[in-house]
């Protein structure tokens, strides 16, 4: 069992869900005509997905993609691999990517770039979590949870190490790196 008590609290399950909920209503407003295909990016997003989704009020189709980064496990080296790609048609639909959390960027804008060049009409970013100190390259990020700061956190499908990800609070990991 992995203890928790160490690590702590920054966002309770409580604000999680209402802040779900709003985005949610945003995302149906916005598009009022078929909803967006929904593009998880695997394996973060699967718990944010999964609320997201049993927040709409509208029928919602969905797809995942995986991808993983170079380096350790708290950085990047900034070279993004496609380990799965999607398998809904996407030409000509508009997608919403879904995202547990925009660091670097680096990840969310080759999903994005991924998504265009297969044909998507439109492309934009929901994201449950925005690290914005620690952007390298610019991403339009139309939806966005909450602001985080600069440090390695985990819980609600964020791990570390594939650990915590069970975790319904999000957590700030003790001794967690603010490596830049
Ligand atoms: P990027 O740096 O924006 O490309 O994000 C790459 C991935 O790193 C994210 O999708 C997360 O899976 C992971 N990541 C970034 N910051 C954190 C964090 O604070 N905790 C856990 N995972 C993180
Ligand atoms: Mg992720």
């Amino acid at each position: 069992m992995t203890p928790v008590e160490p690590l702590e609290l920054l966002i309770s399950r409580e604000r999680i869900a209402e802040t779900v909920k709003h985005l949610a209503r945003q995302v149906e407003r916005d598009y009022p005509g078929e909803m967006p295909l929904l593009v998880a990016v695997l394996k973060g997003s699967f718990v944010f997905l999964a609320d997201l989704v049993r927040e709409m009020q509208r029928p919602v189709e969905m797809d995942f993609m995986r991808l993983s980064s170079y380096g350790s496990s708290t950085s990047t080296d900034g070279r993004v691999r496609l380990r799965l790609g999607v398998t809904a048609p996407v030409k000509g639909r508009d997608v919403l990517v879904v995202e547990d959390i925009v660091d670097t960027g680096l990840t969310t804008s080759y999903a994005a770039r991924y998504l265009r060049r297969r044909g998507a009409s439109s492309v934009r970013i929901c994201t449950l979590l925005d690290k914005p100190s620690r952007r390298q390259v610019p991403v339009a990020l139309e939806y966005v949870g909450f602001i985080v700061p600069n440090r390695f956190i985990v819980g609600y499908g964020l791990d570390f190490d594939e650990k915590y990800r069970h975790l319904a609070d999000i957590r700030i990991l003790a001794g967690g790196s603010d490596e830049p």
